[in-house]
C-alpha cells in the first residue's frame, strides 16, 4: 500500500507512540488527523509537524476516545478536511490500576468504538474504498503483567478483538485489514510518568516494571514496525510482537484457518 494521497486518523497522537506513528505516516506521504484529549500537547505536536511537512498535512482534533459523540465527530471532521480515510490507528491508552474501569473504557472499549467507526467509513460494500486499521495492544496482550492485571485484560481484549474482527472483515468482503501491534516497554511519556501508586493494590509489585526498563525500546523502532503492518497488504489479523531483539508475527495461523464456528 503506497501512502501518498492516503489519509490517516491516529488517536493518542499528541505524544509517545501515537506521535511516532503520525510522523512516519507523514514522512511517507500520508495526511494525518491527530486526535488527542490533551489539547496543549496535541497542538504542540501539530506545530512540530507543521515545521517539517507544512500546515496542510495535519489537522489536530481534540477528542476523548471514550465519548461516542466526540470520536464520531472526529471521523466526520477528518472526512470534511481531507476527503477520505484510509488508515486508522486506535492507539490512545493508559496504565492505571486504581481507575481500572476508566482504563477499560480507554484501552479496550475505545479501540472497539474506533474500529467500528473505521469499518463504517472504509468498508467497500457501502461505498468505501477499503483500508487498514492498526490497534495498539502490548506484550501485556500476549502474557500476564504481574502488577497490572486489568491492563493485561484490556490488552488481551485488544488482541482477541482485532483477530476476530479481522476475520469478520475478510469474510464480509470489506476490503479492510485489521492488525495489532504488541510492543514491550517503550520510552514514552506514559512510562516516564508511571508512579508506584498507579499499580493500585499491587503497588508493592511495581519493581517488576522497573526491571524491564533495561530493555526499553525507542519509539522510532516501533513506528517502523507499525508502518509494516499498514503497508504490507498480506497482513490481516496479524499480531506483531516487538521487543528489543526485533519484531515477530505471532503464529496464530492454524487458528485463523480453523476459526470457531
Ligand atoms: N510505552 C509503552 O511501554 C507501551 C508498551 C506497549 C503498549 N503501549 C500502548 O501504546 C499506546 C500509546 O502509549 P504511549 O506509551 O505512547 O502513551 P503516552 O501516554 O505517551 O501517550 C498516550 C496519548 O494518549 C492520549 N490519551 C489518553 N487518554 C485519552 C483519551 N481518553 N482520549 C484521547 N486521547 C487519550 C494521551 O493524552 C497521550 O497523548 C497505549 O495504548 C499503550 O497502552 C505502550
Amino acid at each position: 500500500m503506497a501512502l501518498s494521497g492516503k489519509v490517516a486518523l491516529v488517536t493518542g497522537a499528541a505524544q509517545g507512540l501515537g506521535k511516532g506513528f503520525s510522523g512516519i505516516l507523514l514522512k511517507n506521504g500520508a495526511k494525518v488527523a491527530l486526535l488527542d484529549i490533551d489539547e496543549t500537547v496535541g497542538k504542540s505536536a501539530k506545530a512540530d509537524f507543521d515545521k517539517e511537512y507544512g500546515k496542510d498535512c495535519t489537522t489536530f482534533l481534540t477528542c476523548d476516545v471514550t465519548s461516542d459523540e466526540q470520536l464520531k465527530d472526529a471521523f466526520q471532521k477528518t472526512i470534511e478536511r481531507f476527503g477520505r480515510i484510509d488508515i486508522v490507528s486506535n492507539n490512545a491508552g493508559t496504565v492505571n490500576e486504581i481507575y481500572w474501569k476508566k482504563m477499560i473504557e480507554i484501552n479496550l472499549n475505545a479501540v472497539i468504538r474506533g474500529t467500528f467507526l473505521a469499518l463504517q467509513h472504509m468498508k467497500k460494500d457501502t461505498g468505501g474504498e477499503g483500508g487498514v486499521i492498526v490497534n495498539t495492544a502490548s506484550m501485556a496482550g500476549l502474557g500476564p503483567v504481574r502488577n497490572s492485571p486489568v491492563y493485561t485484560a484490556t490488552k488481551h481484549g485488544v488482541v482477541g478483538f482485532t483477530r476476530a474482527v479481522a476475520l469478520a472483515s475478510g469474510l464480509s468482503g470489506y476490503g479492510v485489514r485489521v492488525n495489532a501491534l504488541c510492543p514491550g516497554l517503550v520510552k514514552t511519556p506514559l512510562i516516564d510518568n508511571l508512579t508506584n501508586e498507579m499499580y493500585g493494590r499491587f503497588a508493592h509489585l511495581s519493581h517488576f516494571t522497573d526491571e524491564l526498563k533495561a530493555g526499553i525500546i525507542e519509539v522510532p523502532v516501533v513506528a517502523e514496525k507499525f508502518l509494516q503492518l499498514v503497508t504490507d497488504e498480506s497482513n490481516n489479523g496479524a499480531v506483531m510482537k516487538i521487543t528489543g531483539d526485533g519484531a515477530t508475527y505471532m503464529n496464530f495461523k492454524d487458528v485463523l484457518k480453523n476459526p470457531l464456528p
